[in-house]
Parts: structure tokens; sequence; C-alpha cells
């Protein structure tokens, strides 16, 4: 029976600090904010600065605290040891009744551990991704594999992720697949349809980001070489939103400012991107968001990775992984350009990754467990159970 109050909103932490948790986790705090069950404690960390600012409006709900842990450049443990003090503190001073945390960044592992220490629930959204490699992607697989040892709710994009985690042990009640809330989102804004496209000419449009660790330096300096080889082709439109990390900067500036055919851009706000990415043919990137938003829109996308823990859009015809050699970028992006017969079947595959209803199936979850009283201790059951 429940002893908790049904007038008493939950106190849920939720705690963000990069470009891709503010949007996939702004469907949630929408939500929150718009009902009465839950009081959402939103926590910026600022392991983004510029890049996260510019997606605040999305939440619905202002910030009630804003850390402020980027330094240009810094080392993964400067940052960790930076963001477990401050969210330690965060947490104390708020006592929440459960922290929300999303993905799989330094800050979403810091603000899992955070709260186990302070003894606080975790609940993990965008549960269950998986490589299988440990240090690629790098540090998320790691990241992502500790914060599903410490949550006690496991929201799953996709029954594979969903699997994942009890194959890991994780008790199959603790589990729930939610479809991935990056779909809420890009619904939303689409459906506001403000954006710019900043796609400028009439030629074939191809979209490119790249970031990750583990393609940086040469890797991503070859990588932006074969996009000056396409770009020759004379009728294309490259456009590159640059990430603001110094060493993607490093990486692509000196080969491909002022390249004819490519525009390179500060990084767009979501409203432009989101109708970038509906303007273009062709999507080449590593990004994990992007990997989910593109089927939604019929946009093939190569990925420019080794592994890729989103393995549904590649399934379903939708994405291709084609690794990081200059000579496979260069030959998929020309064929997916020149053969209509393969973009077609590319650009109708679908999108696996949810029905723009997962924050929705999120709250539902967390509001019957907290009304049943379930949430006692840090996990219900299971081989980590301290109940
Ligand atoms: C981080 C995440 C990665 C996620 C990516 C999304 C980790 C370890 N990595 O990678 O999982 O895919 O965000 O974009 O959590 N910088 C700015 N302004 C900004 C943002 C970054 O100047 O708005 C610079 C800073 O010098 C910073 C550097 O970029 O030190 C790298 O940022 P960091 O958050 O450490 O890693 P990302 O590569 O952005
Ligand atoms: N995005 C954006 N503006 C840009 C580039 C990307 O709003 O200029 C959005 C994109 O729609 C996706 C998210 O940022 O939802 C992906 O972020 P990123 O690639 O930085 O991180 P990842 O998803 O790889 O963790």
């Amino acid at each position: 029976m429940s002893t908790r109050p049904s007038a008493v909103p939950v106190r849920a932490m939720l705690v963000l600090g990069t470009r891709p948790e503010a949007i996939k986790l702004a469907p949630v705090a929408r939500e929150m904010a718009a009902g009465t069950q839950f009081e959402p404690i939103v926590v910026t960390t600022g392991q983004h600065r510029e890049m996260l600012q510019q997606m605040l409006g999305m939440l619905g709900a202002g910030t009630r605290i804003a850390l402020d842990v980027m330094r240009n450049r810094q080392k993964l443990s400067d940052l960790t040891a930076r963001l477990v003090r401050e969210l330690g503190q965060a947490i104390r001073e708020q006592r929440p009744d459960l922290v929300l945390v999303q993905g799989d960044t330094t800050t979403a592992l810091a603000g899992a551990l955070a709260a186990f220490y302070e003894k606080i629930p975790v609940a993990h959204v965008e549960a269950g991704l998986r490589t299988g490699v440990i240090d690629n992607p790098f540090p998320e697989e790691l990241n992502r594999s500790l914060i599903g040892r410490i949550a006690r709710w496991h929201f799953a994009p996709t029954t594979a992720a969903a699997r994942h985690l009890t194959d890991e042990g994780v008790p199959a009640e603790q589990v729930f697949t939610t479809g991935n809330t990056v779909i809420d989102n890009l619904l939303w804004v689409l459906a506001e349809g403000s954006g710019t496209s900043a796609f400028r000419t009439g030629a074939r449009r191809i979209l490119v980001t790249l970031h990750r660790r583990e393609n940086q330096g040469e890797q991503m300096r070859d990588m932006g070489r074969a996009l000056c080889r396409l770009a020759v082709r004379g009728d294309v439109e490259i456009v590159l939103p640059l990430h603001k990390s110094p060493a993607v900067r490093d990486a692509l500036l000196p080969d491909l400012e002022n390249r004819p055919g490519i525009a390179l851009v500060e990084p767009l706000d979501y409203l432009d991107f989101a109708a970038t990415l509906a303007d273009c043919d062709l999507v080449l990137t590593d990004s994990g968001g992007i990997q989910e938003e593109a089927p939604s829109l019929g946009k093939p996308a190569l990925v420019l990775r080794t592994t890729t823990e989103r393995p549904e859009a590649v399934e379903a015809g939708a994405a291709r992984l084609i690794g990081t050699d200059p000579e496979a970028l260069v030959t998929w992006a020309k064929r997916l350009l020149d053969d209509p017969a393969e973009y077609k079947r590319m650009a109708h595959a679908g999108n696996p990754f949810g029905d723009g209803k997962a924050a929705l199936r999120i709250l539902g979850q967390l509001a019957e467990d907290f009304a049943a009283d379930v949430p006692v201790g840090l996990t219900a059951s299971g081989p980590y159970s301290t109940a």
C-alpha cells in the first residue's frame, strides 16, 4: 500500500551537461513541468558551454542549479573529479527523490555516481546501448556500462537494448522499453516548424558531423580530405556544423576552410539543425543522436565509425556502418548520390527508435513506482539489491 501522499510531487533531479543530453531530456523535463506529479529540478553541469546553452530553451523548466565545469581541453579525469564533487554537493543540498541521467557522457556517469554516494536512486534514460568493445566509443561504452550497475530504473530505447541489460543480470522488472526520447523531441521541434536550413544552393545536399574522440587526430583529418574529394564533383553542397571541441577544429579546419562546395558553420541550434536535416539528401556522421534522427526523416545515413551501439538503423537498412576509411567514405557517398535505387532503399527503411511517446512512458512508470512506494533503497531486487 502507498505511504506517499499522492498530492506531494516527486522531486526529480535531471542532470545534463552536453548538447545531446539536453535534447534527449527535454521531452521528459517538459512533461514534468506541464503536470503536477513531478517537481523537475534541472541541474546543468556546463560540461559543454555554448552548445548546451543553445539547447536550454527546449526544457520547459528553468535551471535550478548551473555548474560551470567546462575547462578548455580538460582531461577526462579532471572533468570527472570536478563533476562528482559538484554534483554530490547539489544532491546534498536538494535531496531529490531520484536523479535522472541520460546516455553515456561523463556528466551522466558522474551524476549516477554522485547520486549513489548520496543514496539517491537513479533512473537511466537511453539505457542498454552497447557495442561490446569497452573502449569504442571511448569513454562512452564504459560510462553506460557503469551507469547500468548503478541505476534503479533502466529505460531502454529498443528491445535489443533492454536485452543487453537483462543479459548482464539486471532484473527484468527494472528494465522498461520506451523508445528513444530523441524521437519525441524531433517530432516536437518539427511541429514547431520555425527552423532555417543551412543549405544555400540547389546542389545535392550532404550534411556532415564529426566529433568522436576515437576519430580525432589523423583519422578525422583524412575524413576531412575525403570530403574535399567529394566536393570537387561540383554538384554537391556539403554543410558541416563544426563541433566546438578544439580537437575537432584542429583536425578539420586546416583542410576544409574556404573550400568551394563546403560550408563550415558554427553548431546549429536544434530548430535550425532539424530544418537542415529535413532539407538534406544524405547524412555522413559519427554522431549517436543523428543516427537516430536521420531514419525518422527518411535520410540515408553513412556512419563514420567502426562500431555502433545503434545497430537497429543498420539492420533496418536506413544506415550503413562504413568505418573510418576515407576511400569508403567517398565510394559510399558517390554510390548513394548516383544510384537512385540504392538511395530509395535506404530512404524508405523507416525509423526503429520509437513513436515519440518515450517520455510519457518513462514518467508513467516512475509515477506508478513512487505511488506504490517501490523505490526503497537503491535497487528493488536482484543481484545488486540493498533491500
Ligand atoms: C561529449 C561527450 C560525448 C558526446 C558529445 C556530444 C564525454 C566524455 N563526451 O564529447 O559522449 O557525444 O559530448 O557533443 O562526455 N567545448 C567548448 N564549448 C562547448 C562544448 C565543448 O568549448 O560548448 C570544448 C571544450 O574545450 C571541451 C572540449 O570541447 O573541453 C571537449 O568537450 P567534452 O565535453 O569534454 O567532450 P566532447 O568531445 O564534446
Ligand atoms: N545537433 C544540433 N546542432 C548541430 C549538430 C547536432 O542541434 O549543429 C543535434 C542533433 O540533432 C542531435 C544531437 O545534436 O540530436 C547530437 O549531438 P552530438 O552529435 O554532439 O552527440 P552524440 O549524439 O554523438 O552524443
